[in-house]
């Protein structure tokens, strides 16, 4: 897609944020450059998503010192959705470790749609990587507990420690996607067939489809990616959620996959990790400065919300977010700009 970010100009990567004043301002900007547009279709395979007001439109940037910049909608609640697999899959890698998970799911981009089905065919049952469906039932499969109701509590507690604050489960999303999720228990049944689920396959689908239906709100997208960001450390609460070393293998898991087929393309235009949801979130992590969180429900081709992306763009770009931005040195080691 195109990204347009205007004359802004492009900051590079400098392991520091602006100052507060123009971080304030750019996140107005983000929010005010992108409210007219109108394109993408609200996600509606998930009945009750479709009910959602699509003028609806929230950034929120969390600075890893704990400072929040907010715009428009960013405390309204709507679903998780995938974003949850991000999250889910950290807490998983810090409780069963990297090489569990790495050789149960992989890390590898399907190059196909987030419920492809022969994807898995085409794997001899292996899900690649945990932001499909099929990865990310693998994972929850990993979650520790002897029962759904312990696995449940485990995630619901830890995706809380990431938001720092209790997140609540949307029961009318839960219950409209348990009542469509045919294809998500089919895709359960393939990893059970291939042996890539050891446990109850409808009881992991379960478990999932909650955790899609948790709550939150761009601000807490945005703090739950500051985490990440900071090492594993909740920079609002102060408390450590997951290590180190699980953040850095979670954002090279989402620089991979995190925009599913579009990833590639998310990498090139923004330059830093980040994870979508079908009900209009996405969450960006710049290691080392910031999280941000935005919500816009209208949706491009992938499932990937239109202005979400945008002011993503636009943000990355003005605080100088990119990665893989350089600037020439001078002798003195400066930057020269
Ligand atoms: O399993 C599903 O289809 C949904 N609960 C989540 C899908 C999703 O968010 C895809 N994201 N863009």
């Amino acid at each position: 897609m195109e990204l347009d970010v205007g004359d802004v100009g492009q900051a590079v990567s400098t392991g520091t944020l602006p100052g507060w004043d123009r971080v304030e301002e750019l996140v107005a900007a983000a929010w005010h450059r992108n409210r007219d547009l109108r394109a993408g279709e609200v996600a509606d395979y998930i009945p009750i998503l479709a009910e959602v007001d699509p003028e609806l439109f929230g950034v929120c940037v969390a600075e890893v010192d704990g400072g929040i910049h907010l715009a428009g909608d960013a405390d309204h609640p709507f679903s998780i959705q995938s974003i949850s697999k991000a999250f889910v899959y950290a807490l998983v890698c810090d409780a069963v470790g990297h090489q569990v998970v790495l050789d149960r799911v992989g890390v590898d981009n399907t190059g196909l749609p987030f419920n492809s089905v022969m994807a898995v065919e085409l794997n001899d049952g292996h899900p690649r990587n945990p932001m499909v469906n099929a990865g990310a039932l693998a994972t929850t499969a990993l979650v520790p507990g002897a029962t759904p109701a312990a696995k449940w509590t485990f995630i619901q507690d830890g995706l809380a420690r990431f938001a720092g604050r209790p997140l609540p489960l949307d029961e009318q999303v839960y219950a409209s996607e348990a009542a469509t999720n045919q294809r998500n228990r089919a895709i359960a049944r393939l990893l059970e067939s291939y042996g890539r689920i050891d446990t109850d396959p409808l009881a992991v689908v379960d478990v999932y489809t909650r955790q899609c239906a948790l709550l939150v709100s761009a601000r807490d997208l945005a703090v739950m990616g500051a985490t990440l960001a900071d090492g594993g450390v909740n920079p609002v609460t102060g408390e450590r959620v997951v290590a180190a070393s699980v953040c850095q293998d979670t954002l090279a898991v989402l620089a991979a996959s995190g925009l599913y087929e579009r990833s590639g393309e998310w990498l090139y235009e923004i330059g830093v990790p980040g994870k979508s949801g079908v009900a209009g979130g996405i969450v960006t992590v710049a290691p080392g400065k910031a999280g941000i969180g935005t919500f816009s429900p209208r949706l491009d081709g992938a499932g990937n919300s239109v202005r979400g992306q945008r002011a993503t763009a636009y943000l990355s770009r003005a605080l100088g977010l990119n990665v893989f931005a350089s600037d020439v040195r001078t002798p003195d080691g400066r930057s020269s700009t």
